[in-house]
């Protein structure tokens, strides 16, 4: 342990073996899964087509750079357009990573197409990664702390309030980027309407509109892509997380118009795009479509926050339930960060962000069954609290 550098606050069990929703540490201990490795593991773990479809990868080719033509990415960048919008993709390696590219991207076009910017505008409470660029786009101070001189080129305007966007708006800014729905700042929802006007606002201006889907993305919140709630399509779409169900990959999804700022030379990563990952993620991709399991994530999403919901008497600390699908923030009067630690004892893994909110995000395919059971433990943890 002490040769890991000392990052992460990390609960004192060590799992090793998955399988659905069920995770199994190295004394045989059973948890019930509620956070899915911080919503990635969408299919559960150790999805059988994602398995075989990186073993069968693996007994083939690992590895081969970007210099060669990769069949699969090529397979998987028209499949996410023909279950998005029509688009290129770069495949990365993670969410910040992708984020990153997203960034360059809206320069470049700024730089060289639209001639317009290139300042972006992030919204608080967002949560884009941990790159420099990445955690200034962030809109949580704590993550920049320490870190200066941060890039130039960003500004944040509060969460959800369309006026304070639009009044700062000029001839300097050539992007907005935000999250659908906000993830790590606590699973906030934006006001009705409000994504609607930015696309709008982005149309009439020439602003490059970007979704981070890292979180939202893969059927988390009950469609395909946070986006589709509100019929609002974005100019460029970051993916990772769920994208390979736990396998390493990120991606940014861009209209032809914005992608063709990007040429041989302008962007590239030795890893993204690999075979492998992309293997697990066109394995993914398949089964969440397949089994539409976004619409499995809409209805089982329901089902548990109602569960919540009914607790409510019970539990006068709760302040307020939202989210879509299975992207559930349950927000308490008071901090509850030890949830997760006391959950160990009774064979359940919790997520809590932000020191008051518990964020439940199970893989999609999380049984009825199985959402009972975690509401009867949360609640038996409530009352322990006294809350
Ligand atoms: C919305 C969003 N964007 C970006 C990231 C960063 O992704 P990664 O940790 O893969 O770099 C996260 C991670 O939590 C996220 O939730």
């Amino acid at each position: 342990m002490i040769h890991v550098m000392d990052t992460y606050s990390r609960l004192p069990i060590a799992l090793e073996r998955g399988h659905g929703c069920r995770l199994w540490d190295d004394s045989e201990n059973e948890y019930l899964d509620m956070v899915a490795g911080i919503a990635v593991c969408n299919l559960g773990h150790t999805h059988p087509a994602v398995v075989e479809a990186l073993c069968e990868q693996a007994r083939e080719l690992f590895h081969c750079s970007n210099i060669y033509r990769i069949p699969k990415q090529e397979r998987l960048a028209r499949m996410i357009a023909e279950n998005s919008f029509e688009s290129r993709v770069f495949f990365c390696n993670s969410g910040a990573e992708a984020n990153e590219g997203a960034i360059k991207l809206v320069r470049k076009y700024c730089n060289t197409i639209s001639r317009r910017g290139p300042k972006i505008i992030t919204l608080s409470g967002s949560f884009h990664g941990r790159t420099l660029a990445t955690l200034t786009a962030t809109g949580q101070d704590k993550v920049k702390k320490g870190f200066d001189p941060l890039p130039e080129g960003f500004l944040t305007v509060p969460f959800g309030d369309f006026v304070a966007l639009k009044s700062v708006i000029d001839d300097s800014i050539g992007g907005i980027m935000m999250e659908p729905i906000q993830g790590e700042g606590g699973v906030r929802v934006p006001p009705p309407g409000y994504l609607q006007k930015v696309r709008e606002l982005c149309d009439s201006q020439g602003i490059v509109l970007a979704f981070d889907e890292v979180q939202t993305g893969m059927a988390r919140t009950g469609e395909l892509f946070g986006y589709m709630h509100e019929d609002v399509v974005p100019d460029i779409m970051t993916l990772a997380k769920a994208l390979g169900n736990g396998f390493p990959v990120g991606a940014v999804v861009a209209k032809p118009e914005i992608a063709e700022a990007f040429s041989p030379g302008s962007h590239a990563t030795t890893f993204g795009g690999n075979p492998l990952a992309m293997a697990a993620s066109l394995a993914t991709l398949s089964v969440m479509v397949e089994e539409d399991l976004a619409n499995k994530s809409r209805d089982t999403g329901r089902y548990l926050a109602d569960k919540m919901d009914a607790m409510r008497p019970l539990h006068p600390a709760i302040k307020e339930i939202r989210g879509r699908g299975l992207m559930i923030g349950i927000e308490f009067d008071g901090d509850i960060s030890s949830l997760p630690t006391d959950g160990l004892k009774k064979g359940i893994l919790l997520n809590v962000i932000q020191t008051n909110i518990l964020r439940l995000v199970p893989p999609l395919v999380i049984s009825r069954d199985e959402c009972d059971e975690a509401v009867a433990i949360i609640h038996e943890l409530l009352k322990e609290k006294g809350l």
